[in-house]
């Protein structure tokens, strides 16, 4: 029996995929392109391209394979885009879950592990936020992935679907050995903005506001190894597969950093002086976000392996060194 991991070509899906062969499972990936890469596909998974809003391609998917379980990652997630064209979130990233979910409960496959997000929580009421804590998306990309939880719950209670969402807080670093790693275009995220700076790709890193009510005034995220996110997916669906019920967990480490603390570290990872300037609040970012991660520690046994800053932003920055031009390079 095959694992299916839809979006297996991107950044998160990528290193699931890697990781659940490395593991000795059997992998299909299914991904459409748009924003992943073929080269990022593991060479032990069978690729298919395709949109998982094309009915007639997910049909044959599970028609073609034995699959046991689905890992969702195939969806939009730029929070600005997603902004500026709503409806693209909720074609993509609604619509394309809703063929899914259709084809698998027409062919009896009802246990899916999907990449949900803190950006299901808006401005949170308190840190470290739990999972029971208020969800209130201020963006709509936080928006649709609430919506596709709420879709699965009540998919669930019709159907018999099983599923857990994995609430992510900020991914990165890369693949250990540079392999693999995080290519977007554009790029939005912090890390992989700092690095172009010593890679010659940019002068200076802007910090979006520094008059925030944190204790330098930048913004604290709570930044997860992209590898440790991939052992989370793998535990989540074991635990599915052993019978246990719906559930959501965060992830991330329960430890924040301010973004002068991610650029003064990559400054001494790098060893490059990193320049950079304070410009205007970007709309939309709340001033902390931290995780409990103590349930999915306890429920899923999960234990995060990179829990130091240093030796995350060491893997994306031997990634990007290797390829400055991503998965084109
Ligand atoms: N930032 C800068 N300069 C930059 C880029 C980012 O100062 O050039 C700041 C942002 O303002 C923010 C922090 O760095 O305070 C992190 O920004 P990212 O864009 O890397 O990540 P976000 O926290 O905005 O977004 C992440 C995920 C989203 C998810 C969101 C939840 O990437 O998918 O967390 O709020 F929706």
């Amino acid at each position: 029996m095959s694992i299916l991991v839809l979006g297996g070509a991107g950044y998160i899906g990528s290193h699931t995929a890697r990781a659940l062969v490395e593991a000795g499972r059997e992998v299909v990936v299914a991904d459409n392109l748009e924003t992943g890469f073929r080269a990022a596909v593991p060479a032990g998974a069978r690729f298919y391209e395709g949109d998982i809003r094309d009915r007639a391609f997910v049909d044959r998917l599970f028609e073609n394979e034995r699959i046991e379980g689905v890992i969702h990652f195939a969806a939009n997630s730029q929070v600005g885009e997603s902004m500026a064209k709503p409806l693209k979130y909720y074609d993509n990233n609604l619509c394309g879950t809703k063929t899914l979910l259709e084809s698998m409960v027409a062919h009896g496959v009802l246990t899916i592990v999907f990449s949900s997000t803190a950006a299901t929580y808006g401005e949170p009421e308190r840190v470290p936020i739990l999972e029971t804590d208020r969800t209130e998306p201020t963006n709509c990309y936080g928006e649709t992935k609430l919506s596709m939880e709420k879709m699965m719950k009540w998919v669930s209670a019709a159907h018999g679907l099983r599923f857990v969402a994995l609430r992510y807080f900020n991914a990165c670093g890369a693949q250990p050995d540079a392999s693999i790693g995080e290519a977007h275009n554009p790029e939005t995220h912090l890390l992989p903005l700092i690095l172009q700076v010593p890679n010659g790709q940019r002068e200076a890193i802007s910090i979006f506001g520094d008059d925030y009510p944190t204790p330098d005034g930048t913004c604290i995220r709570d930044y997860i190894h992209v590898c440790d996110l991939a052992q989370a997916h793998i535990l989540a669906l074991d635990y599915l597969l052993a019978g246990r019920e719906n559930n959501v967990f965060n992830l991330g480490n329960g430890v924040g950093f301010s973004v002068r603390e991610v650029i003064e570290e990559a400054r001494r990872v790098t060893g490059h002086p990193i320049p950079a300037r304070v410009e205007a609040r970007r709309a939309g970012d709340p001033a902390q976000l931290i995780a409990s991660s103590e349930k999915a520690k306890a429920v899923l046994g999960w234990k995060p392996q990179y829990n130091d800053l240093h030796t995350i932003i060491q893997t994306a920055w031997d990634w990007h060194k290797a390829h400055p031009h991503g998965y084109g390079a």
